[in-house]
């Protein structure tokens, strides 16, 4: 029997991505709608890991079941490190994504110092209390104007040196290999593979 773990995500390609990927531990992903919970967890943690867990945590309470959440963001050197935690809502909940990474580059401009990492934090929690996390980083820069069409968020304005691109000069099957989303989904896979196997 696949054993049941929900995601704690209404994206549809977060779904699948993580479908495809835990099928191979008998593990089904199922969305907090199909099991009938919606639960709004407020990301009060400081760091990608916290914020992860606090939604693992809540979504596996609500369900009963083993619950897995992903937190990420863009953290910038020139800006302490920001927008970091509040990637998803900097310069306020009007701006669209953007929207964002004008500001970001504005905030960037006569700045030589360009380092930048993205990082991801994937979590579970289960119903007996155990948890695993996970997390990846992905290091870059921030362009000087941006470039490329695909992906999201600040894709277009984060350049990868080993690339010569940007994220959104990437295919999805490029990114994946070389982010952080991607390098913490294959640390998650082979945790939780340990961990079923105990
Ligand atoms: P969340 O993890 O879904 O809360 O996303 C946080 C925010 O970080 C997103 O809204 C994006 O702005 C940004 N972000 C996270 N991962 C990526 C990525 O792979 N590319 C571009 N932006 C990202």
């Amino acid at each position: 029997m696949m054993e049941k773990f929900v995601l704690a995500t209404h994206n549809a390609n977060k779904l699948k991505e993580m479908s495809a990927i835990l099928s191979q531990y008998g593990v089904q992903v199922v969305s907090p709608g199909e099991v009938g919970i919606t639960v709004d967890v407020e990301e009060t943690g400081t760091t990608f890991a916290e914020n992860a867990m606090l939604k693992a945590r809540a979504i596996c309470d609500a369900a009963g079941l083993p619950a897995i959440a992903d937190d990420s963001g863009l953290c910038v050197d020139a800006l302490n490190g920001g927008p970091g935690v509040y990637s998803a809502r900097y310069g306020g909940e009007e701006l669209d994504d953007k929207g964002r990474y004008t500001l970001l580059l504005r905030s960037m401009r006569g700045q030589t110092t360009r380092a930048a990492h993205f990082a991801c934090a994937i979590c579970c929690a289960f119903p007996n209390g155990d948890t695993l996390t996970a997390e990846g980083t992905c290091g870059g820069t921030i362009a000087f104007a941006p470039m490329g069409e695909n992906g999201f968020g600040y894709d277009p304005v984060f350049f990868v040196p080993e690339k010569a691109k940007t994220f959104a000069q990437l295919t999805a099957e490029e990114k994946a290999e070389i982010s952080h989303r991607g390098r913490a989904l294959a640390e998650f896979a082979e945790k939780l593979g340990t961990y079923l196997k105990k």
